[in-house]
C-alpha cells in the first residue's frame, strides 16, 4: 500500500507499511504481547531481577568489541550530526554489561539485571525472523556458579509452562570445552572466536580443517573433531560418553565438569529429558566463554530464545573483572510461535462496559454515568453519539462489551441508568449514585466467567 503525499511541492510515494522486516503491532495482537511481558516481568520478581531500560541507540564500538561478526554484519549502523558512529541495539547483553561496567560497577554481587527491549538486525525476513523484535531478558553478573548458568534454563522453562508451550526442549552446550581444546593447542582467541562461529553456522568440517591448521601442540585437531561430531543426546549419559575421552586434558575436563553440574541443578526442576547435549553447538555471539543453551519448541526449526556465559565481556569494554551469564527470550518469535503453530487466537481488549445515550439530551448523563463506573474500575468504553436502543446492541456486541449501558431521555431524567447483562443474566435500573458501589458486582461476574 503506497500513497503519493505532496512534499515540498513535490508528489512523493509513502508507503503505509512499516520498513520491511518490521512490524506494526494491532490492536488484536497486544493482549497477547502485552501477556508475554508481563510474564516476563513476573519471572523478574519471582527470581529477584532488577529491572532496567537503555536507549535502543548505542555507540556502535559497543557491539563492535565483542558481539561477533555474525551481529556486525546485520547492524543497523548511522551517523549523528557529529560524525559519531551510532548502532541500533541487536541484542542487549552488551548494553547491559557496559552498565556494569559503568554506573552500576558497585552495585554488591551477585546483581540480577532484567529488560524488555525491542532490538534490530538486518536479518533477511522471513517466519520468526523480523528486523525489530523483542527481547525479554536475565542477566547475572558476579556469580561464576553453576547455579547462576543452571537458573537461566529454570526461568526459561518456568516462562516456556507459564505461556502454555508444552512441548520443548533444551539445546546445550559448553564452548568454555571446545575453547580449552583451542587453547591447549596454542590456537589465540580470535581464531577460536572464528572456528566457534563456523560451528554455528553448521560448517564443521571447515571448523575442524581450521583447527587442524592452526593447532601448534597437542593432538587438539583431533580431540576438537571428537567433540564436535560427538552425537547429541540426554544431556547426563552424553557429557559422562565424552568426559572419557576428556580424562587427562585437564582444563577441558573440568569446562565439561561444569556443565554436568549446571545440567543436575537444572535437572531438578526442569524434566530432564528435556535437556539433550550438543557437544558441537556454538551459538552465533563470540563472547560466550562457557554454558550455552537454546530453546526450542516442538515443530519450529528456529530457537524461541537462547544465551550462555560470558565471563570476559564486562572487563572488555572497560569495567572490572566480572563474570557474568544470562539469555534472551525472544517475544515476537514465540508470538508468532503462538499464534502460527499452537494456534492461540490473538484477542483485542474489550470494555467491560458499553455506555450509549439514546438520545441527544440524555448524552450528557450518560457521560458523567460513564465515569462512575471508571471510577469503580470497571473498563467503560463511551459511544458519544445516540442510537437505537437495537444498533447500541449490535454497537456492545462488536466491540465485545459484557455489559450494556443505556441512558435514555427517561433515564437521564430520573437519575438512572439501565444495566444489561450481554450474556442474559439479568437487565436492571441502578441510580447513578449507585453506580460505584454495585459495579463491583460486574467486575465479579466476569470474574467467574
Ligand atoms: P540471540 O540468540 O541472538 O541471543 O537472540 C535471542 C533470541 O532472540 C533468539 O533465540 C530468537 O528467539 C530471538 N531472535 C533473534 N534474532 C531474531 C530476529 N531477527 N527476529 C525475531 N527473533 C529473533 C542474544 O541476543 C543474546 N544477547 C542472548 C543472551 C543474553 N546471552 C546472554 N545473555
Amino acid at each position: 500500500m503506497v500513497v503519493l503525499v505532496s512534499l515540498h511541492g513535490w508528489l512523493v510515494k509513502v508507503p503505509l507499511t512499516p520498513p520491511r522486516g518490521m512490524d506494526d503491532i494491532l490492536p488484536e495482537e497486544i493482549p497477547l504481547h502485552r501477556s508475554l511481558v508481563e510474564t516476563v516481568r513476573l519471572l523478574f520478581r519471582l527470581y529477584g531481577y532488577k529491572e532496567v531500560e537503555t536507549p535502543p541507540v548505542e555507540y556502535y564500538e559497543l557491539f563492535a568489541v565483542k558481539s561477533g561478526q555474525e551481529i556486525l554484519s546485520h547492524m543497523y549502523v548511522f551517523e549523528d550530526a557529529h560524525g559519531r558512529r551510532l548502532a541500533l541495539r541487536p541484542e542487549m547483553t552488551a548494553p547491559i554489561a557496559r552498565l556494569v561496567a559503568g554506573r552500576l560497577s558497585r552495585s554488591p554481587q551477585p546483581i540480577r539485571l532484567g529488560y524488555v527491549a525491542d532490538c534490530y538486525r538486518l536479518d533477511e525476513p522471513q517466519w520468526g525472523r523480523r528486523r525489530r523484535f523483542y527481547h525479554g531478558g536475565f542477566e547475572i553478573f558476579g556469580s561464576k556458579e553453576p547455579a547462576a548458568d543452571a537458573e537461566c534454563m529454570v526461568i526459561f522453562d518456568d516462562f516456556l509452562r507459564r505461556v502454555g508451550i508444552k512441548d520443548y526442549y533444551f539445546k546445550v552446550g559448553h564452548v568454555g570445552v571446545q575453547r580449552a581444546i583451542m587453547s591447549a593447542a596454542g590456537i589465540s582467541d580470535v581464531d577460536q572466536d572464528t572456528i566457534l562461529a563456523l560451528l554455528d553456522k553448521g560448517r564443521v568440517e571447515e571448523a575442524e580443517e581450521s583447527v587442524r591448521k592452526l593447532a601448534k601442540k597437542g593432538e587438539g585437531g583431533t580431540l576438537f573433531s571428537e567433540v564436535a561430531t560427538h552425537p547429541a543426546g540426554p544431556a547426563i549419559a552424553t557429557v559422562d560418553e565424552l568426559s572419557v575421552r576428556l580424562v587427562g586434558v585437564e582444563k577441558a575436563a573440568k569446562e565439561l565438569g561444569n556443565l554436568r553440574k549446571i545440567i543436575k541443578l537444572a535437572s531438578q526442576v526442569i524434566e530432564p529429558s528435556k535437556i539433550i547435549y550438543y557437544p558441537g553447538f556454538a551459538r552465533g555471539l563470540s563472547y560466550y566463554t562457557g554454558f550455552i543453551f537454546e530453546a526450542y519448541g516442538e515443530g519450529a526449526g528456529i530457537a524461541l530464545g537462547g544465551g550462555g556465559r560470558y565471563d570476559g565481556l564486562v572487563s572488555l569494554i572497560g569495567g572490572p573483572e566480572v563474570p557474568g551469564v544470562g539469555f534472551a527470550i525472544g517475544l515476537t518469535r514465540i508470538m508468532q510461535y503462538l499464534t502460527d503453530r499452537l494456534m492461540v487466537k490473538p484477542q483485542p481488549d474489550s470494555p467491560l462496559a458499553f455506555v450509549v445515550p439514546l438520545a441527544e439530551e440524555s448524552v450528557e448523563f450518560a457521560f458523567k454515568a460513564a465515569h462512575e463506573f471508571r471510577r469503580a474500575g470497571v473498563p467503560t468504553e463511551f459511544e458519544p453519539a445516540a442510537y437505537s436502543p437495537s444498533e447500541a446492541i449490535r454497537r456492545a456486541e462488536r466491540r465485545g462489551a459484557r455489559f450494556l449501558v443505556l441512558v435514555g431521555r427517561r433515564e437521564a431524567e430520573r437519575d438512572v441508568v439501565s444495566v444489561r447483562d450481554l450474556a442474559g443474566r439479568f437487565q436492571e435500573e441502578w441510580r447513578v449514585e449507585e453506580i460505584y458501589g454495585r459495579a463491583e458486582a460486574l467486575l465479579s461476574r466476569t470474574r467467574v466467567g
